[in-house]
């Protein structure tokens, strides 16, 4: 089965007989690795209970557009901007009419108005009503509009008749959905990516550091799998799962996570650091634990660590290379210089000085340099990001060779 890891998706329910089927599809698409919130039209309730898909789902099932206390946490506008993709499964033959002509009179028909994520639609109804020209005439609305339609499949339905209108298979619609992801921008292209911090020892039980959560770097790799790339990434010691599909190379030093990034590199078609390396390390590592002495200051003499990025845009072949330049004052000045110093193609520049993004955050905001221009892109969660990066980083590797 496909991935669909950290993908955030609004499973809609509407009502019909195929509804005990979203069961199982929730399960399903749990398992690939997204994470669901159900919402369900008030006739879905009565195919099937929200609390069994706030068993499987893990999460509370949203049913009410004017409901107070969910308009508090999250109401029709957040879930709209939290979906990465909305898929409704089973969408009745009324469900499809209200969507093509514009309804927002209830949770499910507001979030998909207020959306700017795909929205595919699992259709489950009776053949003569698949048939009807009404319902065709639907279904090339929504066409129109770049709804995408899972199926339906043909076969033989719950009241009887034989014919097109099945909801297709939970295995079916979920591979289906995990196929929305993939952009095929790098099909066939290796990329290294590093993530994290180093640690650089002092002595077996103390290091030099920083807070990078690798949260950026494992989004780029998930983001360069999804484009189709083979990806290797090399990461400092993080909390995270690495992706399933990424060759995942463990480090803590830098020294370490330079030796990683140069082995194979002449299969590497594009290298994109977004670790935060140590800039320097101890002299030596104390082969003991360092002792408390009785002097107040304690000096530390450190020696300056390998650039890595700098040392894999120096390499031929050349990988088509991107840096990331962590800056908490004058950030587009300091970043331009790194793209040149470090004879890079493109750096990312982020403000590391705001606590909302950045080092250790969920979020981030960036501007794109090149050696032609730059472009901002605004703040966003870092897997929303780290797809608009590698679409950039694909772009531009394309026009560079
Ligand atoms: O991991 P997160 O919590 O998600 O945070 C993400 C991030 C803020 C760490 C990430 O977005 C980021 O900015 N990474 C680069 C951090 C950094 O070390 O920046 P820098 O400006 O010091 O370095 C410039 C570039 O040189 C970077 O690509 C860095 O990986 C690279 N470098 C730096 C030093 C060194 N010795 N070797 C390197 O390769």
């Amino acid at each position: 089965m496909q991935r669909l890891t950290n993908k955030q998706i609004i499973l809609g329910i509407t009502g019909g007989i195929a509804a005990y089927k979203s069961a199982e599809l929730t399960r399903l698409l749990k398992t690939a690795g997204a994470d669901v919130r159900v919402v369900m039209t008030p006739s879905a309730t009565e195919f099937i209970t929200p609390l069994t898909l706030q068993a499987l789902s893990g999460n509370p099932v949203h049913l009410h557009l004017l409901d107070a206390e969910a308009e508090a946490g999250m109401g029709h506008i957040e879930l709209a901007k939290w979906a990465d993709l909305i898929l409704i499964a089973p969408c009745s033959a009324n469900f499809m009419s209200r969507l093509a002509s514009g309804h927002g009179d209830d949770l499910l028909t507001t979030i998909c108005l207020a959306t700017d994520a795909p929205i595919c639609l699992a259709p489950a109804m009776n053949q003569a009503m698949w048939r009807d020209s009404g319902t065709q005439a639907n279904v090339e609305t929504l066409k129109n509009r770049e709804i995408k339609l899972f199926g339906p499949g043909i076969g033989e339905q719950a009241c009887g008749d034989n014919g097109p209108g099945r909801m297709l298979e939970p295995e079916k619609i979920t591979n289906l959905t995990a196929s929305q992801f993939e952009t095929f921008a790098l099909t066939g292209k290796t990329v290294f990516i590093t993530a994290g911090p180093t640690r650089e020892a002092l002595d077996p039980i103390r290091y030099i550091s920083n807070h990078s959560s690798g949260k950026m770097g494992y989004a780029l790799a998930e983001a360069a799998i999804e484009a189709g790339a083979k990806v290797k990434l090399i990461t400092g010691p993080v909390t995270l799962t690495p992706p399933e599909r990424a060759t995942t190379v463990a480090i803590e030093s830098a020294n370490e996570m330079l030796e990683a990034s140069l082995l194979d590199l002449s299969l590497c078609d594009i290298f994109i650091a977004a670790a935060a390396v140590a800039d320097y390390r101890p002299t030596a590592i104390a082969e003991h634990k360092i002792k408390k002495g009785t002097e107040e200051i304690m000096e530390l003499h450190l020696v300056k660590n390998p650039d890595i990025v700098a040392t894999v845009a120096s390499s031929t072949p050349k990988p088509f290379t991107v840096g990331f330049a962590a800056e908490t004052k004058d950030v587009l000045e300091y970043a331009k210089s790194k793209l040149e110093r470090k004879n890079l193609d493109m750096i990312i520049a982020n403000d590391v000085s705001r606590s909302d993004i950045g080092f250790n955050s969920d979020e981030n905001a960036v501007t794109v340099i090149t050696h032609s221009g730059s472009e901002t892109l605004p703040q966003t969660s870092k897997r929303k990001l780290a797809s608009l990066l590698i679409e950039e980083i694909a772009t531009q590797y394309k026009a560079n060779r």
